[in-house]
């Protein structure tokens, strides 16, 4: 894809799933990446994946030591952010506490806002333009059982996606949002058997989503191909929503 060689790209949540995917597919398009995530081993060993043109963090992204760690970072220079890393923590509305909500709003919506207002400072000041690439998905739009938080949070992205793209044209700064249908992800994987067979039949083209198909969709959104594209929300979902 045009005009991603040697861009400078933080993914947060790249140990794992879309994330992950995501960083090989911008790897594979000539990029530097800043990879983002808990501390886990995973990230340690994604260094042998990506020689050279790969850094990364450990750190939970609702906290100030880790968001002080990525200014230090975004600080020597930044195109694109991927603000991937996302939560679920399920119960009906009756029985959701609200550790259950505050957890998924920390990390889903207050986390995307912190770090896409660090990254807006510095592309702004910079001059240069860039790319912010935010995660909901297909429930923000219409809805999911079990998931008054997460579905709340999704929504919000697409809402936040929007209003920044407008604050930020002027600066040449792109915000674009991506709705995933179901994927095959960790995330997803932990689902019973059964639901993901009903998964799979709402789709239309009748099969889960693979993490390389959502970053195809990040890497154009990044890409100079998508040079006029802002504010928009780009459903990858098989047809999910098509009902
Ligand atoms: N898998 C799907 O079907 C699907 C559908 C729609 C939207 N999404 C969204 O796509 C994104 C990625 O999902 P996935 O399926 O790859 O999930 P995943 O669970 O496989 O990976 C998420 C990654 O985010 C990291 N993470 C979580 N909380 C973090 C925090 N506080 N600080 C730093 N890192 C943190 C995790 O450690 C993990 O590596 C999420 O925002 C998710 O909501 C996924």
């Amino acid at each position: 894809m045009k005009g991603l060689t040697n861009k400078r790209v933080f993914i947060t949540g790249a140990a794992s799933g879309i994330g992950r995917a995501t960083a090989e597919r911008f790897y594979a398009e000539g990029a530097e990446l800043v990879l983002i995530d808990m501390p886990t081993l995973e990230l340690a060993e994604l260094s042998a994946l990506f020689p050279n043109r790969m850094s990364y963090i450990q750190g939970d992204v609702t906290k100030a030591e880790t968001l002080s760690l990525v200014k230090a970072e975004i600080d020597k220079g930044i195109d694109v952010i991927v603000n991937n890393a996302g939560i679920t923590r399920d119960a009906t509305l009756l029985k959701m506490t609200d550790d259950q909500w505050d957890s998924v709003i920390a990390v889903n919506l207050t986390a995307i806002f912190k770090l896409s207002r660090m990254a807006a400072e510095k592309m702004k000041a910079a001059g240069k333009g860039g790319v912010i690439l935010n995660a909901a998905s297909v429930v923000a739009h219409y809805g999911n059982f079990g998931q008054t938080n997460y579905s709340a949070t999704k929504a919000g992205v697409i809402a936040m996606t929007k209003t920044m793209a407008k604050e930020l044209g002027k600066d040449k700064i792109r915000v674009n949002a991506i709705a995933p249908g179901f994927i095959a992800t960790p995330m997803v994987q932990k689902m019973p058997e059964k639901v993901l067979a009903m998964m799979e039949d709402k789709a239309s083209l009748k099969r889960l989503g693979q993490p390389s198909d959502i970053a195809a969709a990040y890497a154009f959104l990044a890409s100079e191909d998508a040079a006029y594209i802002t504010g928009t929300c780009l459903n990858v979902d098989g047809g999910t929503i098509l009902g």
